[in-house]
């Protein structure tokens, strides 16, 4: 039987760092106060943390324009306080994994500053430069933030590419030197002994060589096929290199952010895991997050996404993330309910794969009640008020009742929840029933019971009349998951002969029985119950 490996088995904690918690008063997260969350972290009982960016940045898309890669941030706090929360977190087992950006730099990083100055300057072809064609840009693709992909610089008369904001230039993979020096600065984080990096828009690597446009489509809000400027064949080849430059490290994990758009695409993402051992560690596919509340909908999206993975391939499971709307609110129900958000955490937490919790999903935090002028991210400017942006999901984690829920003394970057104070970790750790002491009893179940964590996965109940069950099974141990979607009384009666425990119930008390697998679940109850014997 295999071993427990930490990014297989464990569960990883996303941590937005602007919206954790203010050590030094300025109303931003940083690092510091990530650290002073140690046993927070720790208690919730994850694997790993991965940290949104806190590179060097101007922070027009909030650290993901990044100017210097080998820096952090004053914002966020000084390579001490980096290499501080590392030692904390690698004394408590907890690994540590970096956002990886580098489909793009700042247009302030020094490779930028230098490619732009002149046609023949040596560090030209390390981004992506054209001439027009007449006064048009070089072909249409579109940036995803809105508007051409391609920026003219009147210094040197040619354009370059942005696939998001104009600060965001694009960068030449198909240039060896370029990808020498990342590389070379994925090595420098890896000595420091960072855990791994997850890969933001990894399918956005590399372009055409011929820039040709994309297919046109008859799909509403999708008029283009990006067949052309996003997942290009040749990146497999890159990310074979950078798996094995990866491997030369002792346990260290890469997780690729795959961006397609809605329904998401299963088998694209999984073509980044290779044959399972050869690219990625693991991908991410959003097709979980794009549904709505729906067990069907849940389950045949999970289903298509186990069937992509690869042999010796293993999934990542995501429901919340910084660029999508809370689960919490996504999922609606009835009003001032976190039923729903219950049971999308059990499955989440008891499915085959790699859950990412993101941070406040384990409160059932919802989306930022925002005001026009309180918007701060570049796609809510523009797009308001049909797209309200995204930093709906990235309001400041609510700790306590004190002023701005405890995540810092003076006006946050985004305001505090008004009744944040109903869901901070203060009230829910001491509340039995509370979402949060639910995640730190699940996750505890998943290191006690390993099949909960490493076993097959058996599905029995696929969604229809709106519950999804299933087992998973670990060599003679067997536990049985049951997730009621609908607001009504669902039976089970599978007749599975044994004895099963209650391990976790939304809505009963553990330590019940039952004899073999004959009970109701009550309205949106998720239940996980063991077999603890024949009859
Ligand atoms: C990814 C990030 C998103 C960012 C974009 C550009 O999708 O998750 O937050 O704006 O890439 O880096």
């Amino acid at each position: 039987m295999s071993e427990f490996v930490w990014w297989k088995h464990g569960v990883i904690y996303q941590i937005y760092p602007r919206s954790f918690r203010d050590s030094n008063s300025d109303g931003v997260g940083d690092i510091r106060g990530i650290t002073d969350s140690i046993d927070y972290i720790a208690e919730l009982g994850v694997d790993a943390i991965w940290i949104s960016p806190v590179n060097k940045s101007p922070m027009l898309d909030f650290g993901y324009d990044i100017e210097d890669y080998r820096e952090i941030d004053p914002l966020f706090g000084t390579m001490d306080d980096f290499l501080d929360l590392m030692k904390q977190c690698h004394d408590r087992n907890i690994r540590v994994i970096m956002d990886l950006v580098v489909n793009h730099t700042s247009d302030r990083h020094n490779w930028f500053l230098e490619s732009r100055s002149s046609r023949n300057n040596p560090k030209r072809d390390w981004y992506i430069w054209h001439p027009g064609s007449g006064t048009r840009p070089p072909n249409r693709w579109k940036s995803a933030f809105g508007g051409s992909a391609w920026e003219f610089d009147e210094r040197t008369g040619e354009y370059y590419l942005h696939s998001f904001l104009k600060e965001q230039p694009d960068l030449n993979w198909r240039n060896p030197e370029l990808k020498k020096a990342v590389f070379d600065m994925m090595s420098f984080w890896l000595d420091l002994g960072v855990d791994g990096f997850r890969l933001d828009v990894v399918n956005w690597f590399i372009k055409d060589k011929k820039l040709r446009d994309n297919p046109v489509t008859m799909r509403p809000f999708h008029p283009e096929r990006h067949k052309y400027d996003r997942n290009r064949p040749e990146v497999h080849d890159l990310l074979r290199e950078m798996r094995v430059m990866t491997d030369r490290y002792r346990d260290r994990m890469l997780v690729g952010e795959v961006f397609t758009l809605i329904p998401g695409d299963p088998e694209l993402s999984a073509r980044f895991i290779g044959n399972g051992m050869d690219q990625l560690h693991m991908a991410f596919d959003f097709s979980i997050i794009y549904r709505f509340w729906s067990a069907r909908g849940f389950y045949r999206a999970l289903k298509k996404w186990y069937r992509a993975i690869p042999a010796g391939g293993w999934p990542a499971i995501v429901l919340s993330n910084h660029d999508q709307p809370r689960g919490r609110s996504r999922y609606l129900g009835p009003p001032g309910s976190d039923a729903r958000a219950r049971v999308a955490s059990v499955f989440l937490l008891t499915v085959r794969g790699t859950p990412f919790l993101y941070y406040g999903e384990e409160l059932g935090m919802k989306n930022a009640r925002l005001r026009k002028s309180d918007i701060v991210d570049p796609l809510g400017h523009k797009f308001w008020p049909i797209y309200k942006g995204r930093d709906l999901s990235r309001g400041p984690m609510p700790w306590d009742g004190s002023e701005n829920g405890g995540f810092s003394p003076v006006n946050p970057w985004l305001p505090a929840d008004p009744d944040c104070e109903n869901i901070s970790v203060l009230k829910q750790s001491s509340d039995p029933y509370s979402m949060l002491t639910m995640h730190r009893r699940i996750i505890s179940l998943r290191k006690q019971y390993r099949e909960l964590s490493m076993g097959d996965f058996i599905p029995v109940l696929k969604g229809w009349r709106g519950i999804i069950a299933y087992y998973r099974k670990y060599g003679s141990d067997t536990s049985f998951i049951a997730l009621n979607f609908t607001a009504s009384e669902k039976k089970i009666d599978l007749n599975h002969r044994g004895q099963w425990r209650v391990l976790f119930s939304t809505h009963r008390t553990s330590y019940k029985f039952f004899t073999d697998l004959k009970f109701r679940l009550h309205p949106n109850e998720a239940i996980i119950v063991k077999r603890i014997g024949d009859m």
